[in-house]
């Protein structure tokens, strides 16, 4: 999907995707220390929120600025209500746009799907900004979703799996925390399903 397709989906007042943090966004990173976040892909903002209301300065960047005016329209709410957030709405191709080094702690790429030479180009230049020390979270649903698990895009193509991940990353010297497969259980109409998740979490030495 491109930007416009994206903007379409995003452009109703209803949130396409959760109010609150991805399972594994809040499971792999609540316990880190505050610093710089950079949020690729955020669609509405729910991770970026997120982590901003835990005191990180947050860089939310995505393609759609529909989805990012959601993402403001939420922060602004969440400020009337007494939450202070360093937050900033970047609209940016993550295939393209060059970050500075070493400007972030902490990067989140969460189901971002694309053709595996984008992924591994988008994949790639957010590693690239990662500081001594940093964190980064890769999740997307994974290859074997299509036959095993619930929902999730219905290409191939645009399905990956943790080790792919790490090898889209090799050669930049980041350390493998881990790389599986994950259950995410949802909950569906029709009673509670599981999605299969890829979810590759590494290391930048300080
Ligand atoms: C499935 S949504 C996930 C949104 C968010 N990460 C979340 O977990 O709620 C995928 C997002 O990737 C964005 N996206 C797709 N291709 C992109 C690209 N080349 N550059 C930037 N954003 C892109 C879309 O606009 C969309 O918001």
């Amino acid at each position: 999907m491109d930007a416009d397709a994206w903007n379409t989906r995003y452009a109703g007042s209803e949130l396409v995707w959760s109010a609150g943090p991805n399972q594994w966004v809040e499971s792999e990173l609540a316990g880190l220390p505050p610093g710089r976040a950079l949020d690729l892909a955020c669609g509405e903002g729910r991770n970026a929120l997120w982590l901003a209301g835990l005191g990180w300065r947050v860089t939310a960047s995505d393609f759609a600025e529909q989805g990012l005016a959601k993402g403001r329209a939420a922060q602004d709410r969440l400020e009337a209500g007494g939450t202070p957030m360093a937050l900033e709405w970047v609209c940016a191709d993550a295939t393209a746009v060059t970050w500075p080094p070493d400007a972030f702690d902490l990067v989140v790429v969460a189901y971002l799907q694309l053709v595996p030479p984008l992924r591994r180009e988008a994949t790639r230049r957010a590693a690239a900004a990662l500081a001594p020390g940093g964190t980064l979270l890769v999740v997307g649903h994974d290859s074997s979703n299509l036959e095993h698990g619930w929902g999730g895009p219905q290409d191939p193509a645009v399905l990956f799996t943790a080790a792919d991940v790490v090898d889209d990353l090799a050669g930049l010297g980041l350390e493998v925390v881990r790389a599986d497969r994950v259950e995410r259980r949802v909950e569906t109409e029709d009673g509670p399903r599981v999605a299969l998740d890829a979810l590759a979490r590494l290391t930048r030495p300080a």
